[in-house]
Formats: structure tokens, sequence, C-alpha cells
């Protein structure tokens, strides 16, 4: 797979994807956002692969879609452009694997979108969150009025959306956008650390939860306890459930060494 605007590195159990148009601060063309699409399939696809820390190269995570590229788009090529990004993202928030945010620096406009689709959010004290969209007379258009009102509530998203402002990582943990944020040296370690140590439990266990805590954040609370009672029965016919509570059993764990079956 060639690969120009991104970087996909394996590390045991986890992928490292950096984002890697550090000249235009890593901002999504539609060549950058294609090869987030391959990459997404090639982790799919390696059953090696268990977690995934996201981050970008250079000062920036993604300062937002790119600017230079969307300026002349007729309304056609606009509405298809958001599409595309639309389509990328969410099978990035569906990918059957959990997904972590290493946000290194600017994440912005399409930057925070992209960051919203990932699982869990790890931010550096030097990261910069907004979605400026307003102030070149666009509105968000990567799923930035769905996610972040669904993520950190309806009136500080409309706020951000409509003040096109940026705010810090302290102000974005205080919103709830991020879920940590620590020193820009130890962000990459952190994010890592935490890929690691979901990668070494039970796959196929981790797999349910993410598939249904999304899926059951769209429904009824009926219908997503129900959800959960089948996914949870569906424990029952793997390996690594027999085998987990069995070591449990015998006074030995299974982490780290569960067979993914
Ligand atoms: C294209 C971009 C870019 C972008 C930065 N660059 N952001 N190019 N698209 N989104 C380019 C600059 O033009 C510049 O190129 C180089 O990256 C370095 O940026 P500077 O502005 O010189 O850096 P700095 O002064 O540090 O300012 C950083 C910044 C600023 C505050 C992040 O670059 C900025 O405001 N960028 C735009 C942020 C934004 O509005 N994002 C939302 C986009 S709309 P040269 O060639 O001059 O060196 C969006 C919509 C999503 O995301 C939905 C679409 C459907």
């Amino acid at each position: 797979m060639e690969l120009k605007n991104i970087i996909l590195e394996k590390e045991g159990k986890i992928a490292l994807v950096t984002i890697n148009r550090p000249a235009a601060l890593n901002a999504l063309n539609t060549e950058t956002l294609s090869e987030i699409d391959l990459v997404i399939d090639e982790i799919e696809k390696d059953s090696e692969i268990l977690a995934v820390v996201l981050t970008g190269a250079g000062k920036s995570f993604v300062a937002g879609a790119d600017i230079s590229e969307m300026s002349d788009k007729n309304v056609i090529e606009g509405r298809k452009f958001g599409i595309l990004g639309n389509k990328v993202f969410r099978k990035l928030e569906n990918l059957e694997k959990p997904v972590i945010a290493a946000l290194n620096g600017f994440t912005l406009g399409g930057g925070n979108e992209l960051a919203l689709s990932t699982d869990i959010r790890i931010a550096s004290t030097k990261a910069k969150f907004g979605q400026p969209e307003v102030t070149l007379g666009i509105t968000p258009g990567f799923g930035g009025t769905q996610r972040l009102a669904r993520v950190i509530g309806v009136g500080a998203a409309k706020e951000l959306i409509y003040t096109g402002k940026m705010i810090n990582a302290e102000e974005a943990f205080r919103l709830g956008l991020v879920d940590k944020v620590v020193e820009p040296e130890a962000l990459l370690d952190e994010a890592k650390a935490l890929a690691n140590t979901i990668a070494n439990n039970a796959p196929i266990a981790v797999k349910l939860c993410k598939v249904a805590i999304n899926k059951g954040l769209q429904t009824d609370i009926d219908t997503a306890l129900s959800f959960e009672s089948e996914v949870f029965g569906a424990c029952f016919s793997t390996e690594d459930q027999k085998e987990g509570m069995g070591a449990f059993l015998n006074k030995q764990s299974l982490v780290g060494k569960f067979k993914n079956k």
C-alpha cells in the first residue's frame, strides 16, 4: 500500500497511525481522507492489531479540512467532499477495535471531527481545539454538528460552533471533549500504554463492548439493554471466556495471553 500522507506502523498488538502532512498542519485533503480510509481497511483485516493510536506529525494533530482544496468547490463538489469525510469517519467510529486519539497540537474543524470519531481522546497540554468553520463561511461538515453535541452537550457545542473560538486542552478537558491531558513528551507513551492495556484484554469482549456502547447510544434503553444481553451471551461461545474464567478460578490471569477466539 503506497501512502503519501499517512504513516502506519505496527508495534506488537497496536497500530500507530500518524497523519503526516506537517507543511499544511496535517490538513485533510481528498488524498489524505482516502488514505485514512485505506488504512482503516488494513487495520480491520489485520487480526494481530487489537487497538489503534491516532496522532499527527509536527505541531498539529489536524488543523481541519484543506482550505486550499475546498476554496473553489461548487455545491456538488462541496457536498461530495462532506460525504467522503463523513463516510471515512463513520468507518473509523465503527472499526471494531478501540481507537485512541493522541492529540498533539491543533485539533481544529475536520481535525476535531476526526478526534470525535475515536473512542478515547488524550491531549497534550499544547493542544488547541475548535470548530472554526463559521469564520470561513461554512458549517462543520465531517460530523461536527452531530457528534460534538453528543460528546459535550448541546449548549457547549453550540457555543464552540457558533463562535468558532479556540480553546486550550484544560478547557477541552473541563468540557469533556478530551478524557485526559498530559505533558507533550508523555503523550505518545500514555496513548500507547492505554492501547496496550486494552489490547491485552480479551479481544472479542473488547470489540463487543465497543459495538454495544456505540449502538446503545443511538437507540432507546430497552433495545440497548436487550442488545447488551445478546453480546454478553455471545461471549460464552468464545474460548477466551472459558479460559479467562478458568484461569481466574485457578488463581491465574489470562490478561496478555488471550487467543482472540
Ligand atoms: C490548508 C492549512 C490549514 C488548513 C493550516 N494550513 N491550516 N492549509 N487547510 N486547514 C497551512 C497554512 O496555510 C500554512 O501554509 C501552513 O499550514 C502553516 O500554517 P500557519 O497558518 O502559518 O501556522 P500558524 O500561524 O501556527 O497558525 C496555525 C493555525 C492556522 C491557527 C492552525 O493555520 C489556522 O487557522 N488554520 C486553519 C484552521 C481552520 O480554519 N480549520 C478549519 C478548516 S474547515 P503555508 O503554505 O502558508 O506555509 C474544516 C471543515 C471540515 O475543517 C468539514 C469539511 C466538509
